[in-house]
Order: structure tokens, then sequence, then C-alpha cells
């Protein structure tokens, strides 16, 4: 049974996706605080939040049992996605689900503001008639800067070129080919700054975006500039933004999102010259039915089935890539696995991807299985896709990955080097069979075809007599069956492998039998 906790409250369309869902229990209690979060979160497999609840790092200490974190939107600034993920849980949001309504209400916002309409139905309220006071100004002509040019900072450029706006957009993540697709000037910062009557941000808030819009760049913008923003809160500094608007160097500010949420005794909120709205660029009943549908199909099909789409901190897969590397990721696994018990300590890993199956599809995910097969076994911690890497980093493990169209006839291939202290080197192929079954074929230079699952014996001996009937009665008067074997043999050096299925592990006296014979070089167990 998966439990699902709901902390924010969730669109009905989603919540009947989710309780009708075999096998998971659903609960969303009302108005739930940090601590109480924190104290109900181990019986969790997933949370669901939107905006309200921020995921710290102490929240989800002690929740061992909490798989996946789920944002109904697109802002994940209220997670803390790098604790999340250093502890394997993985974090999902629904990108471009409440895009258009985020768009639609940052144009709302400019036509207001360009016109004061809330000041106006104020004013009516107020039993008055000020025709003189609310003078506008058109969009006609006039320029929009645009920072931040993705799914919504795009929408809103496709509409503002309908009302005939210029449109200069800013984002140093794509190239000036996007803008000129989209239909915009491409500019750096500045220019967009001192050439735009309108500015609206678009960008998420990180590091490189926390208070964009400061003193030092206000100071830069045309005098009687507007600005919108239907972003994030933190992208503007609300004390600088305050001296400009008070100055008059700024006309008028169109705020739907705060450093403070709701902020409370900010200057701003008494200035005529600012329209506000309480966070509501996603409040559309499409948008929060969109961002319902999809986070709750999301956590689904990740808690069922494993599929990962959307996730922020783990490269996502469409259901047609995950559907063929399904087969590949459980091999990506067994053959980190397989290394880990063979190469002691691994200094280095080294993978690589062949065959066709492999060109063209995501190999990322294939990476952090090696990863993940190569640690689970060693660390008591729990190991998965989501904190395999940084547990390889802690471990000081190197790691490359490269992908060749070179393959040796199979229609996909992984290789796994790893490479221990002084010579120690293991590289170890494995491929996949009629599109399921998963092989082992190479083992250092031995061909093979051995299956990677169970318990198995990896017996190194010189290729001389009688070496097979040793392991044979050994095994057997140990009461250990033989479930499958394989043999390969290198003429070169006269020495031969045997990779032996069991049915039950070996007793660590049956190894030492084992290893007694004088043509055996070594024998390791294996558990993959
Ligand atoms: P997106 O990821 O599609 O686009 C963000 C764009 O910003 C990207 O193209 C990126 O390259 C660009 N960018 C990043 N750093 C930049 C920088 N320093 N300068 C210029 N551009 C930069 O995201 P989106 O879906 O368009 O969302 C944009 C913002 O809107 C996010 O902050 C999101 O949280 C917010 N949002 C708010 C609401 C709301 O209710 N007000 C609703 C939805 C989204
Ligand atoms: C988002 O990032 O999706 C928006 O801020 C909407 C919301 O939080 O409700």
């Amino acid at each position: 049974m998966y439990k699902i906790l709901i902390c924010d409250g969730l669109d009905e369309s989603g919540l009947q996706i989710l309780r009708s869902a075999e096998g998971v229990e659903v609960d969303m209690p009302e108005g739930l605080g940090a601590e109480q979060i924190k104290a109900v979160l181990p019986g969790y497999d997933a949370l669901i939040v939107r905006s309200r609840t921020t995921v710290t790092a102490d929240m989800i200490e002690g929740a061992g049992r909490l798989k996946v974190i789920g944002r109904a939107g697109t802002g994940v600034d209220n997670i803390d996605v790098e604790a999340s993920g250093a502890r394997g849980i993985l974090v999902m949001n629904t990108p471009g689900a409440n895009a258009m309504a985020a768009a639609e209400h940052t144009l709302a916002m400019m036509l207001a503001l360009a016109r004061h309409l809330p000041q106006a139905t104020e004013s009516m309220r107020r039993g008055l008639w000020e025709k003189k006071k609310f003078l506008g100004t058109e969009l006609y002509q006039q320029t929009l800067g645009i920072v931040g040019l993705g799914k919504i900072g795009s929408i809103v450029a496709e509409r503002a070129l309908a009302l005939k706006m210029r449109v200069l957009a800013c984002d140093p993540h794509i190239g000036p080919e996007a803008a000129k697709k989209a239909g915009v000037e491409y500019v750096c910062l500045d220019d967009l700054l001192a050439g735009s009557d309108f500015i609206t941000l678009h960008t998420p808030l990180s590091d490189e975006t926390r208070h964009l819009i400061n003193r030092d760049t206000l100071a830069g913008t045309k005098a009687g500039v507007r600005i919108i923003n239907c972003a994030r809160g933190g992208l503007i500094d609300e004390e600088a933004l305050g001296e400009f608007l008070a100055s008059g160097r700024v006309a008028g500010a169109a705020l739907d999102v705060f450093e403070k949420e709701p902020p409370e005794g900010s200057p701003l909120l008494a200035m005529p010259n600012v329209i506000f709205t309480p966070h509501l660029g996603a409040s559309s009943r499409q948008a929060q039915e969109n961002v319902s549908i999809a986070i709750a199909s999301q956590i689904l099909d990740f808690l069922q089935r494993g599929l990962i789409r959307n996730a922020v901190n783990f490269p996502s897969l469409s259901l047609k890539d995950y559907e063929r590397l399904k087969p590949y990721l459980l091999l990506a696994e067994r053959l980190g696995r397989l290394q880990g018990q063979l190469c002691r300590p691994v200094l280095e890993l080294r993978i690589t991807y062949g065959g066709v199956d492999l060109l063209d599809v995501p190999t990322a995910p294939l990476t952090q299985s090696v990863v993940k097969g190569l640690l689970d076994p060693i660390l008591a911690e729990k190991v998965n896709l989501i904190n395999a890497q940084v547990l390889l980093k802690q471990r000081h493990i190197e790691l490359t990955a490269s992908s060749t169209s070179h393959s040796r006839g199979y229609t996909g291939e992984i290789t796994v080097t790893a490479l221990g202290p002084g010579k120690m080197q293991f590289t170890a192929t494995g491929a996949v069979f009629f599109g399921r079954e998963i092989r082992l074929v190479s083992l250092n230079d031995y061909m093979l075809e051995a299956e990677l699952e169970g318990v198995n014996l990896i017996i190194q001996n010189l290729d001389k007599p009688g070496t097979i009937g040793h392991i044979g009665s050994t095994l057997g008067a140990f009461d250990v069956n033989i479930a499958d074997m394989h043999l390969a043999r290198s003429r070169a050096e006269e020495r031969a492998i045997a990779i032996i299925r069991l049915d039950r592990e070996a007793p660590g006296e049956a190894l030492e039998a084992l290893r007694s014979h004088g043509n055996i070089i070594s024998v390791r167990q294996v558990k993959l």
C-alpha cells in the first residue's frame, strides 16, 4: 500500500485519479504546519505540495519511507531539492501545466497597469468619477522587455506581438536563434533595461536571478518604465523598487509574487502606482485541473511503475524511451552490482553504451543505475537512482560515461570497466536478448552468455582437464546445486573462466575447498 500526503489541497480531478488507484491511500488534512508535517511524514511514500508548504531538510530528515515529493506547479523553490536528492527522494513538478494561466495573468496585469484598472475601480467604489486622474498608456508600439524566454515568457511574447508591441527578450540560457523563432529581438539585460517601456520577469528564482531587479539594474532602466512580476518574489529587491517608484523613475509595477508571502507590512502595499494580486498567476480553473492531473499521474507512474517524469533532480524519460530502456536499466544495475563485488575498492568507473538500441535515448538514467548497483550492496544507507551520483562523489569514485555507435553485434550493450588500486581492472559487457533477457556477454577477455541473476560463482582456472569435475563434485559435497553453467576459455593464455549459477549461496568452506585445487586461480561468489 502506497500512502500519499497532500498538504496544500489539490484540484478534485487529480484527487480522483489518486483515490481510484489500486493500492494507494490518500490523506489531505487541512492546514498542517511544518512541525505537524514533519511528525507524520515518516508514514508516507509521497508528499504533494503547492506553494504554501515549504519542504525543508529538517522536515524530511526522519522520513525514511518517503520516495517522492510532487510539486503541483512550476517553481520548486519551496522545496529543498538538494537535501531531497541526497536522501534519495525524487522531486518532480508539473512544468508548463499552468504556463498559459501565468502568461494570461501577466498580460492582464500589464493591461491593468497601463490603464489603472484597479485604481479606477477603487475610486468608483468610493463614489468618485476621476476621468483625468487615470490617464493611461497604450501598449501599441510600446516596447516590452521579457526577462526569461521559457514556457511562460514565450507565450507572453507571442501575445504581446499580437498586440503590436515591439518585444525584446533576454535569456542567457537560450541562443538568439530561439528568440528569432519566437519573433522577438534577442538582447542583453542592459539593452533590455534601457530599451523597454514595460519589463516582465519570467525566470526561476535562483542564486543567479535573486534580486535581478535591484538598485543598479533599476538605474539602467528607461524613465517611466513599468515592471511586472508574475514569476517569483525574490527576483525583485522590493526596497529598491519602492525607492524608484516613490521617485517616479519607475512609473508603476504590477506584482503577483512577493519576497515574503503574504507581504504583510510591505511599504509597496501603500503605493498608489503599484497593483497587486495574491500569487494568482496559476489560479485558473484549467491550470489547477492541469497541474492536479499531471502531478497525480506522475506520482502514480513513479510509485507503481518506476517511471520518472518531470523530475528536477533526476533525468526524466518519455514513456517511449522508458519502455526502450527498461531492460537496460536492469542490465546497468546488475553490471554495477557485479563490478562492486569483483573490484574492491572501485576507484574509477568507465561506462560505454553501444548499439542502435542505445542511440538517441538518454543514457543518464543508465549511468545512475550502474552506480546504484555498485553502491547499494556496499553502503548502509538507502541507495537509489536519485542519490547514487551524490554518494559516488562523496566516495571520490571517478566516473566517465560515453556512447558509441560501435557494438559487438548486439543491438544494445553496456560495458562497465571498474578500476581499483594498482593494476586491478575488470571489464564486463552486458547485452539484452529478445528485448528482455539480460546477459553478461563478456568478462575481461572471455566471451560468455551468462544470465545476470541470482548467486553466481566466478571461477578462473587453468584450462586443464579435471577442473570442472572438481568444481561439480565439491559443490555436490556441500549440497549446493548448480542451476546453470557457462564456460569460456582463452587459448592464448591457457586459462578458462566458469560462471556457475547456484540454487543457493555456497558456504565459505565450499569456496575454500574449490580454491584448494591446483588448477583453480580464483573463486568469487557474487550476488546479483
Ligand atoms: P521555464 O523554465 O520554462 O523558463 C524560465 C526561463 O528563464 C528559461 O528559458 C531560462 O533559460 C531563463 N533564465 C534562467 N536564468 C535567467 C537569467 N539569469 N536571465 C534571463 N533568463 C533566465 O519556466 P516557466 O514555466 O516559464 O516559469 C517561469 C517562472 O514563472 C518561474 O519562476 C515559475 O516558478 C513562475 N511561475 C509563477 C506562477 C505564478 O503563479 N505566479 C505560475 C507559474 C510559474
Ligand atoms: C508555480 O510555480 O507553479 C506557481 O507559483 C503557482 C503556484 O504555486 O500555485
